[in-house]
């Protein structure tokens, strides 16, 4: 099997964050502080990403803001010809701090949304964050940079789709991605209360499409399926180990943000070895590349080579065997482990989004501990 280069790097400089969303990406355990890499171990992975053939660089998080070496990685980043996004939740976005990531050649920034309504956004983040986003916002527009938008749809803001694509067209947004919610780390957690109705996505749906007609190309809209109301998986990640990598905090390479869920698998550090050496040799990266390892119905299905047999991620942390096909396919013998989760999203009431009701109760990322930690020790601005 011939082995195809990295096209994209996520970068996650730091598992904290000053938001506490309960779908957030990032493992349950997350990676401490005192075991993130130094700004000189980034610098290094900066130059292999680029020597393995990266040209994208997606800083991300936690919130990568809270490190102040994020300007020097991006000097360094753009030095070496890549295209440098950064992911943020805008919080700790000054007009100085603005100013220095323009000047270190950031290329594009996203802003992520919770909602629309400002009290649903800031108890979804577990953060009074609007005001802050609406702030950051008008700055990068100021900036001249792109403004691009995200916003993570579940059962509490599905019903604000149409006003949140007018916030953020009234905020100069020129693209935003409408992510309906991925059932991975503290998403999984927090399932039954963020999964929508099939009823409120097929109005999302109706929405979508309505609206993308109106806008036409004053704003990008882009809408990324809910996979468990979907028939077959998508070829998560472009395939395991094909085209991205994810450096984690502490610097465990991983084929995407979620894998680290992946207890059976052990990730090699960029703290022991080479980029390139870990993208060529890792038991981990290899142990899903090509079809080798797949099961039935994958081995035999036609699909193979277009899906990859869906999500390693999804199939581990629903089956707890990740060779497994991903249970969103309906062929997959775990199909059940889907549409049961299904029927009770669409047995329970939706919340009415910014109705009077009582707030969602959510499992919130991160301990009480960390969050004190982060508030008395880190640097936002
Ligand atoms: Fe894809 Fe496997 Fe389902 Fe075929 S059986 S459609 S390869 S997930
Ligand atoms: Fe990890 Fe799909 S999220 S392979």
């Amino acid at each position: 099997m011939e082995l195809s280069l990295p096209y994209a790097l996520n970068a996650e400089l730091t598992h904290r964050c000053p938001l506490r969303c309960p779908y957030c990406s990032n493992p349950q355990e997350l990676e401490r502080r005192d075991k993130e890499l130094s700004t000189d171990v980034w610098l290094r992975i900066l130059e292999e990403a680029a020597g393995l053939g990266v040209v994208q660089l997606h800083l991300t998080g936690g919130e990568p803001l809270l490190r102040a070496d994020a300007e020097l990685l991006i000097e360094r980043a753009r030095s070496l010809g890549l295209f440098v996004n950064l992911i943020t939740s805008g919080v700790g976005l000054t007009e100085a701090r603005l100013r220095r990531l323009a000047e270190a050649g950031v290329d594009s920034l996203q802003l992520s949304l919770q909602a629309a309504t400002p009290s649903l956004s800031d108890h979804i983040a577990g953060f009074q964050a609007f005001d802050r986003k609406r702030q950051a916002a008008a700055l990068i527009r100021a900036t001249g940079l792109p403004l691009n938008m995200n916003v993570v749809l579940h059962r509490h803001n599905i019903g604000e789709l149409e006003a949140i694509v007018e916030l953020c067209l009234s905020w100069g947004a020129s693209r935003l991605e409408l992510a309906n919610t991925q059932y991975y780390g503290w998403a999984l957690v927090n399932r039954e209360t963020l999964m929508p109705t099939k009823e409120q996505l097929k109005a999302a749906e109706a929405s979508f499409d309505e609206l993308k007609k109106r806008i036409g190309k004053q704003m990008e809209l882009i809408w990324v399926v809910p996979d468990y109301y979907a028939e077959l998986p998508k070829p998560c990640m472009g395939g395991w180990g094909r085209i991205s990598l994810t450096v984690s905090p502490s610097g465990k390479v991983l084929p995407c943000p979620a894998a680290s869920g992946i207890d059976t698998l052990t990730f090699d550090s960029v703290t022991d070895r080479s980029l390139a050496s870990i993208w060529y040799e890792s038991a981990a990266l290899n142990a899903f590349r090509g079809t080798n390892w797949m099961t039935e119905p994958c081995r035999s299905c036609e699909r193979r080579f277009e899906d990859f047999g869906g999500c390693r991620c999804q199939a581990y942390l629903l089956t707890g065997d990740a060779r497994q096909t991903d249970p969103v396919c309906r062929l997959s013998p775990h199909r059940s482990l889907i549409s049961d989760a299904v029927t009770a999203a669409n047995e329970a009431r939706p919340a009415a989004s910014g109705s009077a009701e009582a707030p969602p109760s959510y499992v919130y990322r991160g301990s009480a501990a960390d969050r004190r930690r982060l508030l008395h020790t880190d640097r936002m601005d």
